[in-house]
């Protein structure tokens, strides 16, 4: 039996993945670069300064910029996203979260974020899940991020497992590589097109639940 679940949080614990689409396509617009949903899968999962190369690189821009402009770039693309999350409330959990949160605590199994957003603990907080989670990776604590598997190693030490004995979920493709990679055993919320088929998949977290999970659970 798995003895603690790896959440990502932004497109798996609510909708927050549309809100950082929505920021990097103001910011785009702001410079000349237009991306589209196909494009932001590539930012799924991604840190902020990563993205911000990818979105540059995207609209063959990268050499327009300098340093500090880069990262007044990523500040102002974080400030349009802050804006937007100021009115998430618990409603905004998406479904079947908060039941699979509580159906783990009574197995006494561990939940830790592994979310690469310096903006999760913030939004934990809105979605009062804060105290609900046992730990929480800090992304700013680890050398690489996803698709390497650093946050989801770190997420599991926090609440003292090897990622060998934890499920991970995630919604990007970046996310799902960093699971394998750091061992734990990986279950998409998404559709095989963008996640691949060679994993577990739910289409929507409503069925994300416990049952599930002890299901697909193959150790
Ligand atoms: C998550 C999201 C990404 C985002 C990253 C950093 O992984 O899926 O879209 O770029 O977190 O988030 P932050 O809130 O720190 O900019
Ligand atoms: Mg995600």
């Amino acid at each position: 039996m798995f003895k603690g679940v790896l959440f990502d949080l932004d497109g798996v614990i609510t909708d927050t993945a549309e809100y950082h689409y929505q920021a990097w396509k103001k910011l785009g617009a702001e410079i000349g670069v237009t991306i589209d949903r196909h494009f932001n899968e590539q930012l799924k999962g991604v840190s902020r300064e990563d993205s911000l190369a990818r979105l540059l690189a995207h609209g063959g821009v990268e050499a327009n910029f300098s340093e500090t402009e880069k990262a007044e770039l990523a500040a102002r693309k974080n400030e349009y996203y802050v804006e937007m999350i100021q009115n998430v409330t618990p409603q905004d959990i998406y479904p079947g979260i908060t039941e699979l949160l509580t159906a783990l605590k009574q197995a006494g199994i561990k939940c830790s974020l592994a979310s690469a957003s310096k903006n999760g603990p913030f939004l934990l907080k809105k979605m009062e899940l804060f105290d609900t989670f046992d730990a929480i990776a800090d992304p700013a604590k680890v050398a690489h991020g996803k698709p390497a598997p650093d946050i989801f190693i770190l997420a599991a030490k926090e609440v003292g497992l090897d990622p060998a004995e934890c499920i991970g979920i995630e919604d990007a493709r970046a996310g799902i590589e960093a699971i394998i990679k750091s061992g734990a055993q990986p279950v998409g919320v998404g559709k095989p097109e963008v996640l691949g088929d060679t994993i577990p998949l739910v289409s929507s977290t409503e069925f994300l639940t416990f049952d599930y999970l002890t299901q697909i659970w193959t150790k």
